[in-house]
């Protein structure tokens, strides 16, 4: 038998890549597909890396070729089949192993692994790992949940593996339980709100400003070298500059224009609402999802009420201004998001480390971009204050917000729909008023249902209106 450093089970994309990556670090992993040829043609085609490589045709002989104590990766698909194969490893290990699932597993089914792992189960422990193919292969982000000594077990792969900051490591422990799959399912949530602005940048240039995608893309390229900098900016840039090569048509006016989802996105959703947390511009970036999927009905809509027919080419638009909408929807995107955290951290006990998950983004992962350094920084001096108010932000903000409401005013005029830019622009409104509408609101429930209200004038609550029953 051999004497592998690590396991892993589930080839798939992601998986192979993380296996190249640990063998290339120098560890040696043995691995195993469901699939057996899946495993062979991997071995077959990991070239000079298959000497660190160990291909396994049984679960058995996957654990038999690990040096106990063991710890296995899971690699696959999240729901059901990682509880399957916890089951099927629990016939090999023991309580001194370790079951680490990598996949982008709900974090509450990682708290219910790790609380049946403490009940006499296998431990076990949950990372959120972001980056795609290439991250997985060549340095992912990685944010780490579970008990303090499974991470010191895992720390030398996990570090050596992860996408390195000015050679710091992006690889953290966020917490116990699902506190990394937590961590993960707002990046994720991020994702798809940084990714939904930029879609609203693309299309005001394309709807409203009549830019082919070619000159979509120069403007994105050009966005990559300022404020916006980042791997979403940079390939935006690429995709609509792309050819079809069958039809030499735009590859963006190929593709179809409605947007999967996997779901992580919309746990992050759900998540804030049980915790109260508002992240209007990802639950924005959500919905905009579930609308794109609506196809025939958006053709249908169109039908009824006519496009957007007006341009907004000479309505005093600048492409600067669009960029500096981006940055102020992007602030404020990140602000809710760390908002959660921070709502997430404290519900759950976990003192989430709010400047280090920043640090960890900084490279590797889907959302890595220039302004998460300094969402770190402001994130050390202050951890537990919203990031608009952190002294760099606020500057920020002031400066690039009148553009953020010129764009999304003029867009909406136009009818152009902006959901993510509006809901950004309304939080900031709404953030920035003292007193809000919500009296109005108090006063309702009070009227119809006794729900009584705090008074302004007052100490205590519990105080009713002059109507009905309580007149
Ligand atoms: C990452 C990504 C990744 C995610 C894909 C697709 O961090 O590497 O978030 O984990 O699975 O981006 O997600 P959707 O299918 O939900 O768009």
């Amino acid at each position: 038998m051999s004497n592998a450093d690590v396991g892993l089970i589930g080839l798939g994309t992601m998986g192979a890549m993380l296996s190249l990556n640990i063998a290339e670090k120098g560890f040696k992993i043995a691995v195993y597909n469901r699939t057996t040829r899946v495993t062979r043609d991997f071995f077959g085609a990991a070239g000079e890396l298959a000497a660190r490589i160990v291909p396994c045709e049984t679960i058995e002989d996957l654990v038999a070729n690990v040096t106990p104590p063991h710890a296995i990766i899971l690699m696959v698909p999240a729901g059901d089949p990682v509880d399957q194969q916890i089951s099927e490893l629990s016939k090999f290990l023991d309580r001194s192993d370790l079951i680490v699932d990598a996949g982008n597993a709900n974090f509450r089914d990682t708290n219910r692994r790790s609380r049946a792992a403490r009940a006499g189960g296998i431990p076990f422990m949950g990372i959120g790992v972001s980056g795609g193919e290439e991250g997985a292969r060549h340095g992912p982000s990685i944010m780490v949940g579970g008990a303090a000594e499974s991470w010191q077990r895992m720390q030398p792969i996990l570090s050596a593996i992860a996408a390195k900051h000015e050679g710091t490591p992006c690889a953290t422990h966020m917490g116990p339980d699902g506190a990394g799959h937590f961590v993960k399912a707002v990046h994720n949530g991020i994702e798809y709100a940084d990714m939904q602005i930029i879609a609203e940048a693309y299309g005001i240039l394309r709807d409203g400003l009549s830019f082919d995608a070619e000159k979509c893309g120069a403007v994105f390229t050009n966005w990559n070298a300022g404020l916006l900098k980042s791997y979403l900016i940079e390939i935006s840039g690429k995709v609509a500059a792309a050819f079809d090569p069958e039809t030499g048509r735009a590859m963006l006016d190929i593709i179809e224009d409605k947007a999967d989802q996997k779901g992580t996105g919309r746990w992050t959703a759900i998540e804030a609402q049980h915790l109260g947390a508002p992240i209007t511009v990802i639950e924005a970036a959500v919905s905009a999802r579930n609308m794109s999927a609506l196809k025939h009905l958006r053709v249908d809509g169109e039908k009824h009420f006519g496009a957007a027919a007006q341009a907004i080419a000479n309505d005093g638009i600048t492409i600067a201004d669009l960029e500096s909408a981006l940055v102020a929807g992007k602030i404020i995107c990140y602000a809710q998001g760390f908002d959660l955290l921070d709502a997430a951290g404290r519900e759950f006990d976990w003192s989430l480390p709010m400047a280090a998950i920043a640090e960890t983004w900084r490279e590797g992962c889907i959302i890595r971009s220039a302004m998460l350094n300094d969402m770190a920084s402001a994130l050390r001096s202050a951890p537990e204050g919203n990031l608009m108010f952190a002294p760099y932000f606020s500057e920020l903000l002031k400066s690039h917000v009148p553009a953020l409401r010129r764009v999304s005013s003029r867009a909406l005029s136009a009818g152009h729909p902006v959901p993510a830019l509006a809901a950004a622009l309304s939080y900031f409104d709404s953030m920035r008023t003292a007193r809000s509408t919500a009296n109005m609101i108090q006063g309702q429930r009070d009227f119809f249902g006794a729900h009584g209200f705090e008074r302004v004038d007052r100490d205590g609550a519990g105080f009713h209106g002059p109507w009905g029953s309580h007149g």
